[in-house]
């Protein structure tokens, strides 16, 4: 599926080496416990709507950037920064604007993902055959200077799958526009293996809301 699917988007054959990069990503990306778009896939069919509208209503959860868009958004900002050297100004300046780093922190995680040293080495590797260096030296200084400034504010947020697999993507020539339906592709068999999961034990998701506004009006 890798080989043939980057064979699809560039006309080329890839090298097995390239091919085997894009199936390790799939494989990291397939499934991941109660995430946000699995748990809407899942309150989806959980109405006995079916397979389809499930994974529709996962798309249009994981495209947000705190959740799946988050790997376009760390190319953005890597493209931004353009070059090493800039990376730690730049960084230090957005959080002094409140901003979010893109590709760091994680809802349950208090440590690194254990998806992106992984990736890391990928994007090194494919570095060393000849791929762009840029993304990654930039992507290392961006690394130690969101150590330096969490450590100083005391939060534990730490580098997440999107930070790496944004390098990686790029160097095999994926368009960053496609990052998000990749990690989408990537996911479906975890989707859909949730969604058959769900309907074979089903019951209607229906949590309660706890109004605490004030009362009497
Ligand atoms: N950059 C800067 N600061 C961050 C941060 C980031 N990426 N992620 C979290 N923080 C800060 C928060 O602002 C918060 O500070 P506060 O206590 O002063 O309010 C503190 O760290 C703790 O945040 P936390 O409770 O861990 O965040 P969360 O669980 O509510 O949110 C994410 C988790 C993933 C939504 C969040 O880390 C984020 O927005 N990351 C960027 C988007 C991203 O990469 N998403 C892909 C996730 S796989």
């Amino acid at each position: 599926h890798a080989a043939n699917f980057l064979y699809m988007l560039t006309g080329e054959e890839p090298d097995p080496f390239r091919a085997r990069v894009l199936d390790v990503a799939l494989t990291l990306h397939a499934e991941h416990g109660m995430n946000a778009s699995t748990f809407a896939a899942r309150v989806t069919v959980a109405t006995l709507s079916d397979m389809h509208s499930g994974v529709t209503s996962a798309l249009g959860t994981l495209k947000g950037p705190l959740h799946g868009g988050a790997n376009e958004r760390v190319m953005e900002m890597l493209r931004a920064i353009g070059s090493p050297d800039r990376a730690e100004a730049w960084v230090r300046a957005a959080l002094e604007r409140g901003e979010r780093i893109m590709g760091f922190g994680h809802r349950v995680y208090r440590t690194i993902d254990p998806r992106a040293p992984i990736l890391r080495r990928l994007a090194e590797e494919l570095a060393a055959r000849g791929g762009e260096a840029r993304w990654l030296e930039i992507a290392g200084r961006i690394v130690a200077v969101m150590a330096e400034e969490m450590e100083r504010r005391g939060k534990r947020v730490y580098p997440n799958v999107d930070f790496y697999s944004a390098p990686v993507y790029s160097t095999l020539g994926i368009p960053p526009d496609l990052f998000t339906c990749v990690f989408a592709c990537a996911r479906t068999p975890g989707w859909t293996a949730h969604i058959i999961e769900q309907l074979r034990n089903n019951r209607l998701i229906r949590p309660q809301s706890a109004y605490v506004g004030p009362v009497g009006r």
